[in-house]
């Protein structure tokens, strides 16, 4: 796949521009994030152990059965077999993997619970190469690839996938979840801070695994009022504002009319599920599953060719005309 000089530059600067903290388990946001942080120290704290016994055997080994050291050049002793020492190595090892495995599995059901909090707002993420659906059931609300959630309510995540195997991490925010199709994993956690935290898809689906990403808003109980009233109400109406409302209608009539209407949905316009939904698309800070920030150029760029953006998208090039492509750029720009 060739990528155009001029659309690396413009990928590279949306990667650089408002960039979200990076991503660690080292400075949760949430409880399942706590959870995470205190099992990976954990973790690294046996395999510390583990390395300076290994370390210092080796060393020890090393000086006493050293030919120079010792200056002769006979064999070492033959050990006799050692019960004690068969022993050790066999249940040392073990002991370890089930003082891991034991808070591994309590952390993992912890936020899995078989049964649906009562108090939780639950939210649909449902994989798809390479993109991410999101519903609030409750909340009659459905959009792409940004996550809002209040902090401060338990949240419970159901997680599935509509093609293959996919896995959805937000390190900030808790451990991975495999997202399988023809089953539910479920996530649960409770967001502590606000802020904005990348998510990426952590198993391999595909030419632009890579490119499956997302952000959640941890948004304070306000700010998510806000939101998801704004989200739950019907789309912009064609014609504002004012002054593009030329291009905005020339947009909405063609986007009514193309092949946009086969796969997205926009409430009011087009009732199809097999894109993103589009109904409050300017809406978003990110477009193309995460990639590239939301401006006129980036979807230009991206309605142009899509397959030059994301390497395998399933949008097709429509060969739009430079003035289709205007149009339709100020027509979902004007869905706020
Ligand atoms: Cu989806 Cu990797």
């Amino acid at each position: 796949m060739k990528v155009s000089p001029g659309i690396a530059l413009l990928l590279l600067s949306a990667r650089c521009t408002g960039a979200p903290p990076p991503m660690t388990t080292f400075a949760p946001k949430s409880d399942f994030a706590e959870w995470t942080r205190t099992l990976y120290l954990q973790v690294i704290a046996w395999d510390t152990l583990i390395l300076v016994i290994v370390a210092v055997a080796t060393l020890l080994a090393i000086f006493r059965y050293s030919t120079r050291v010792r200056a002769q050049h006979e064999a070492p002793p033959a050990s006799p077999e050692s019960l004690a020492l068969e022993v050790t190595w066999t249940v040392g090892p073990a002991l370890v993997l089930l003082a891991i495995a034991i808070p591994t599995i309590r952390t993992t059901f912890r936020f899995q619970p078989a049964v649906a909090l009562a108090n939780a707002l639950t939210v649909k993420v449902t994989a798809h190469q390479w993109w991410w659906e999101v519903q609030y059931p409750d909340l009659e609300i459905r959009t792409a690839n940004e996550i809002h959630l209040p902090m401060g309510q338990p949240v419970q995540l159901e997680l599935q996938s509509a093609d293959i195997i996919h896995s959805f991490w937000v390190p900030a925010l808790g451990g991975k979840r495999d997202v399988i199709p023809g089953h539910m994993n479920t996530m649960t956690l409770v967001a502590s801070v606000p802020g904005v935290y990348l998510g990426q898809c952590a198993e391999f689906c595909g030419l632009s695994h890579a490119n499956m990403r997302f952000r959640v808003f941890v948004d304070t109980p306000a700010e998510f009022t806000t939101w998801s009233t704004h989200q739950a109400a019907p789309a912009a109406v064609p014609g504002r504002p004012l002054e593009t409302a030329g291009a905005v209608a020339a947009g909405a009539q063609l986007y009514a009319t193309s092949l946009c209407v086969t796969c997205h949905t926009i409430n009011g316009v087009s009732t199809q599920t097999v894109g993103p939904d589009l109904t409050h698309f300017a809406s978003r800070t990110t477009l193309a599953g995460g990639i590239a920030d939301n401006t006129p150029d980036n979807l230009a760029a991206w309605l142009r060719d899509p397959e030059a953006v994301k390497p395998g998208a399933q949008m097709p090039n429509l060969g739009l005309s430079s003035q289709e492509v205007s149009q339709l750029v100020a027509y979902l720009e004007s869905l706020t």
